[in-house]
C-alpha cells in the first residue's frame, strides 16, 4: 500500500511527439469484482490481467483477512482465488483498512452486510471523507445492523445479523447514477430472502451484472420507464470460473488525451475495455474532433475489448451531453485537459458526483487549470473551460491519482515546467504510469 504521507512529485518537461504501441494495466472495477466474487464462489477462480494497484490489493488483503487463500498477482498479473462459498468467510481479527478505495468499501459493505459476524471498514484520509450514507441507508432498509460515522463518512461498522437470519429483499430507486451503490444493494441481495432490485436514473457501469453472470449467478436486467432495473434473487450459488480482465479504459484515457493534444504522432493502445457503459470519454473526445479509431473489436471474458489508435488532432470545445456523464465519470480530469487544449469553450453540467470522488475533482481541476493560466468557471454540477495556452506552475493533486496523471499529460502543451505534488496515489490505479508515459514520449521525472 502506498504511504500517503510521503510526497512524490512529477516534474514535467516539454515534449512534442507522442507515439508507440502500449498496453495499459487491467481494469480496476473488474479486478475488484474478480476478487470479491472469486472469494464467494465454490471452487478455484483463475484471473488474468489483474490490476496490481493499491486499491485492488486492498480488496485482496481484506478477503485474505477473512480467511480466503489468494495467490498472486504474479509477474504476468495472474491471480488464483480459492473460493469458500457464500458462507465461507470468517470474521476479520481487526478493522479492515481499505486505503483509498471507494469501490472496496461500498461493494464490500453490501457483500458483508448479510454476514453473521461483526466487521469494520475505514481507509486513508481521502476515503474517510467520502459519503457512505448512500450505501448504509439502503442496507438498513434491508435489515442490516450497519452504521457510518455521524456525518455519514467511514468507518462503516456492522454488528452482523443473527445466526439463521437473512436480509430482507427490497426494491431501491437509486437517488444518483452510481454503480457502486447499485452493486452494493445487489450484492447484499445475494444474502436476502426474495428478489432485490435496483433502478438507476442514468446508465452506470454494469461489470457487477456481467461478472455475476460469468460466475453462474442469475441476474435479470429490464428497461423500465424509470430507467434500467436490475434484479437478483437471494440464495443462489457462485461457481468458480476464469476471468480475463480487460485493459482499463480509465487508464487508457490519459494516453488518448496525450495522443490527441501532442503536436504530432500516432499511438496505439491495445486491449482496452470497451464496455458500452464505460465509453463516454471516447464519445466526448470524438465529438471534440479527436481522431480516435477503434480497431480489432472482440470479446474477452464477457467484456468487449478493442485497440485504440490515437492521432494528434486540432480539438474543439463542445457542450458535453449529460447522458455521457456517468459513462465517463472517472475520465473527466483527463477530458478537462483536452478541453484546455481545445479551440473554444467546453461546458460540462450534471456532474455533481465529481465533487465526491477521491477529491472534489471540479475544484481540484479548476484550481490546477487556473494555476496554468487557463480560464475556467466552476458551477455546482460542472465547469466551463476556455481553451488556451497552458503555462507552468505547481499543482496540488490532493492525493487524487487522476488529478496527478491529468496534469502530467498536460505538460505536452505547456510552455514551461509543471510540478505536481502528492502523487503517491497514482499507484492505486496505474502503478506503471510514469514508465509508460516516458516510453511514448513524455518527459516525467519522479522524485
Ligand atoms: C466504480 C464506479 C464509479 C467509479 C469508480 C469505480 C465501480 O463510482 O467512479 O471509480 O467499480 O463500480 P460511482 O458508481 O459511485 O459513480
Amino acid at each position: 500500500m502506498s504511504q500517503v504521507n510521503k510526497t512524490l512529485t512529477i516534474t514535467t518537461g516539454l515534449a512534442g511527439k507522442v507515439s508507440g504501441d502500449i498496453i495499459v494495466p487491467g481494469d480496476k472495477s473488474c479486478s475488484h469484482r474478480s476478487i470479491m466474487f472469486g472469494s464467494l464462489a465454490e471452487g478455484t477462480t483463475h484471473v488474468s490481467g489483474f490490476l496490481p494497484g493499491d486499491d485492488c490489493l486492498a480488496t485482496m488483503n481484506a478477503f485474505k483477512a477473512m480467511g480466503i487463500k489468494i495467490e498472486g498477482p504474479d509477474e504476468q498479473q495472474n491471480v488464483v482465488i480459492h473460493g469458500k462459498g457464500l458462507r465461507g468467510l470468517t470474521a476479520p481479527q481487526e478493522a479492515l483498512n481499505i486505503g483509498n478505495s471507494g469501490t472496496t468499501i461500498r461493494l464490500m459493505s453490501g457483500l458483508l452486510a448479510g454476514q453473521n459476524f461483526a466487521w469494520q471498514m475505514a481507509g486513508d484520509s481521502s476515503l474517510n471523507k467520502r459519503p457512505m450514507a448512500r450505501v448504509v441507508e439502503p442496507l438498513k432498509l434491508m435489515g442490516a445492523n450497519i452504521s457510518a460515522a455521524e456525518n455519514g463518512t467511514p468507518p462503516v461498522i456492522s454488528q452482523g445479523i443473527d445466526e439463521g437470519q437473512t436480509l430482507t429483499a427490497i426494491h431501491y430507486d437509486l437517488p444518483m447514477a452510481s454503480a457502486q451503490v447499485k452493486s452494493c444493494v445487489l450484492l447484499a441481495g445475494i444474502y436476502a430472502d426474495g428478489v432485490t432490485s435496483v433502478t438507476e436514473p442514468g446508465i452506470t457501469r454494469d461489470h457487477t451484472e456481467r461478472m455475476l453472470t460469468a460466475f453462474g449467478y442469475p441476474v435479470k436486467v429490464e428497461d423500465t420507464s424509470k430507467g434500467k432495473k436490475v434484479s437478483i434473487e437471494g440464495g443462489h450459488q457462485l461457481t468458480a470460473c476464469d476471468i480475463q480482465v480487460p485493459g482499463d479504459i480509465s487508464s487508457a484515457t490519459f494516453f488518448m488525451v496525450a495522443g490527441l493534444i501532442a503536436k504530432e504522432g500516432q499511438l496505439t493502445i491495445r486491449n482496452v475495455g470497451m464496455n458500452p457503459t464505460r465509453i463516454g470519454a471516447i464519445n466526448i473526445l470524438q465529438q471534440m474532433n479527436g481522431d480516435l479509431s477503434i480497431i480489432n473489436e472482440r470479446m474477452a471474458g464477457g467484456e468487449p475489448v478493442a485497440d485504440v489508435v490515437v492521432k494528434s488532432s486540432p480539438l474543439k470545445g463542445i457542450d458535453i451531453n449529460e447522458r455521457d456523464v456517468p459513462l465517463a465519470i472517472d475520465e473527466f480530469p483527463a477530458i478537462f485537459i483536452a478541453a484546455a487544449c481545445a479551440k473554444g469553450t467546453t461546458r460540462l453540467r450534471g456532474a455533481e458526483e465529481l465533487r465526491v470522488k477521491e477529491s472534489d475533482r471540479i475544484q481540484a481541476m479548476a484550481d490546477g487549470l487556473k494555476e496554468l493560466d487557463i480560464n475556467c468557471t466552476v458551477f455546482d454540477d460542472g465547469i466551463d473551460i476556455v481553451g488556451g495556452q497552458l503555462t507552468s506552475g505547481t499543482i496540488h493533486s490532493h492525493d487524487d491519482h487522476r488529478i496527478a496523471m491529468s496534469f502530467a499529460i498536460s505538460s505536452l502543451r505547456a510552455t514551461g515546467e509543471i510540478q505536481i505534488l502528492e502523487c503517491d496515489n497514482v499507484a492505486t490505479s496505474f502503478p506503471n504510469f510514469v514508465t509508460l508515459a516516458n516510453q511514448v514520449g513524455l518527459t516525467l521525472n519522479q522524485s
